[in-house]
C-alpha cells in the first residue's frame, strides 16, 4: 500500500475491526518508518486487537527495546492497563513500571485506578464567614480542617528585603516559605489553584566594598512547591510601566561600559500551580454545573499589563486589578479563598467584591488593623 494511504483514520478503522489478518497488517505497519502520531495509533490499534496472547507478546517484544519512543512506549503500558485484571498483563505492567522508573507511567497508573466517587463525594467543612488568623500562618493555618479552601493567592514576603521580615538565612527563609506551603497543601481541595506572586529580589550590601546578593526567589519556588505537593501549571507574567520602578540603567548610560548593563526590571512572577490529584481539572470544574464568568473579556497572553500601587498602611500591596483576574480565572463565586501572608488584606477586600469568602493570616498586629478595616471578619488568634 502507498504510504500516502496510511492515515490516523485509516489505522483508527483496522483497529476497529478485530482480526488476524489486520493485526498481520498492523504488525507489518509496525515495522515501517511512519510518522510519530501513525506508529502511536498503530499501538494503540494493535492493543485494541481480541488476540490478547498475541497482543502481549507484541508489548513484550517492543516496549523493552532502548530504541522505542516513549510515546510509543506510554500506548503500551496503557493497554497493559486496560488488561490489568489479567495476571500476564499486570507482570508486564509492573516490569514496564520497573525498567523505566518514569513519572508519567507512575501517574498513568495513579490516574487509570483513582476512583473519582471518591472526590465526588467527599464532604467539605465549608467556612461560611470571612476570617483573619493572626499570627504565624506555617501555625495559624492548622487550625483550619483539610481542603476546605479553593484557591489560594499570595505574595509571600521576599527574604529579607523588608522591613516586615528579617530571616536568619536564606535557607531559613526557604525552610519557612516550605512550612507554610505544606500546610497550604492540606489545606487546599484537591486539584484546585495556588498562584504565588514573586520576583527576584536583591538585599542591602553591608559595605561598598562587599557584593550585594541577588536572589531569584521564584526559582527555588518551584522546588519548594513541587516537594510540597503541587505541579507546575503556568507562569504569568505581571509586566509594570518602566516609569513605575526603580532606575538601574545609571551606571552602564554613564559609562558605557559592557559588564555594567542593568536592565529595570518591570515584570514580576504569578507561578500558577495545581495541588496533586489523579484526576483531571474537569473533575473541579463538574462540581459547578451551571456557574460560568458571564465577561467576555479575556487576557489571552500569559502577559498581564497591570500599574502597581503604593499604599501608605504597607510597604507592598498587591494591585486589585491583579486579585481581580486571580480570582475571576481561578475561582467560582462562594468559593473559599486564601492568603496566607495577607499584608493589608487587598485579597481579601477583592475576594469579598467578588463573592467569594476570604480566609487571611497574617503575622503583623498593624496590618491586621488594616485588614479589618476591609471587612467584616471573624478574628481568629
Ligand atoms: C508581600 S506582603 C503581602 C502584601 C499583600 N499582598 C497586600 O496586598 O497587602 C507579605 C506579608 O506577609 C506577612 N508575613 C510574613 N511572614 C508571615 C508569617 N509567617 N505568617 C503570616 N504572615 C506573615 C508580612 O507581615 C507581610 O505583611
Amino acid at each position: 500500500m502507498n504510504q500516502k494511504n496510511i492515515t490516523v483514520k485509516y489505522i483508527k478503522s483496522l483497529g476497529k475491526e478485530k482480526s488476524e489478518a489486520n493485526f498481520d497488517l498492523l504488525e507489518k505497519l509496525y515495522e515501517e518508518e511512519f510518522p510519530i502520531e501513525i506508529k502511536r495509533e498503530i499501538v494503540s490499534s494493535i492493543g485494541r486487537q481480541s488476540n490478547k496472547s498475541r497482543v502481549h507478546d507484541f508489548i513484550e517484544k517492543h516496549a523493552f527495546q532502548k530504541s522505542t519512543y516513549m510515546e510509543l512506549v506510554y500506548q503500551m503500558y496503557r493497554t497493559t492497563l486496560y488488561n490489568y485484571k489479567s495476571f500476564e498483563f499486570k507482570d508486564l505492567a509492573d516490569r514496564i513500571e520497573a525498567f523505566y522508573n518514569n513519572e508519567i507511567i507512575k501517574k498513568m497508573k495513579e490516574f487509570y485506578f483513582y476512583d473519582k466517587k471518591i472526590y465526588r463525594t467527599k464532604k467539605i467543612d465549608k467556612i461560611e464567614n470571612p476570617t483573619v488568623l493572626v499570627g504565624d500562618s506555617a501555625i495559624t493555618l492548622k487550625k483550619l480542617p483539610n481542603e476546605c479552601i479553593q484557591l489560594i493567592f499570595t505574595s509571600p514576603p521576599y527574604y529579607n528585603a523588608r522591613q516586615y521580615s528579617d530571616y536568619h538565612s536564606y535557607n531559613d527563609y526557604l525552610q519557612k516559605m516550605k512550612e507554610v506551603l505544606l500546610e497550604c497543601n492540606r489545606v487546599l481541595e484537591d486539584g484546585r489553584f495556588i498562584v504565588i506572586n514573586v520576583s527576584p529580589v536583591i538585599t542591602k550590601r553591608p559595605g561598598r566594598e562587599f557584593e550585594s546578593i541577588r536572589y531569584p526567589i521564584h526559582f527555588d519556588f518551584h522546588k519548594l512547591l513541587t516537594e510540597s505537593g503541587f505541579s507546575f501549571i503556568d507562569e504569568i507574567i505581571w509586566i509594570k510601566p518602566q516609569y513605575c520602578v526603580p532606575n538601574r540603567n545609571g551606571g552602564y548610560e554613564q559609562t558605557g561600559k559592557p559588564l555594567s548593563y542593568k536592565p529595570n526590571c518591570i515584570t514580576e512572577s504569578l507561578l500558577v500551580y495545581r495541588k496533586n490529584a489523579n484526576f483531571l481539572l474537569d473533575e473541579n470544574i463538574k462540581k459547578y454545573p451551571n456557574k460560568k464568568n458571564i465577561d467576555t473579556e479575556i487576557d489571552a497572553t500569559n502577559c498581564w499589563y497591570i500599574n502597581p500601587k503604593s499604599d501608605k498602611n504597607h510597604p507592598a500591596v498587591f494591585p486589585e486589578e491583579l486579585c481581580r483576574r486571580v480570582i475571576k480565572y481561578y475561582s467560582f463565586e462562594n468559593d473559599v479563598v486564601l492568603d496566607p501572608f495577607a499584608g493589608s488584606g487587598t485579597f481579601g477586600r477583592v475576594a469579598i467584591k467578588e463573592h467569594r469568602v476570604p480566609v487571611l493570616c497574617e503575622i503583623n498586629e498593624d496590618y491586621v488593623k488594616t485588614i479589618i478595616k476591609g471587612g467584616n471578619y471573624d478574628i481568629r488568634n
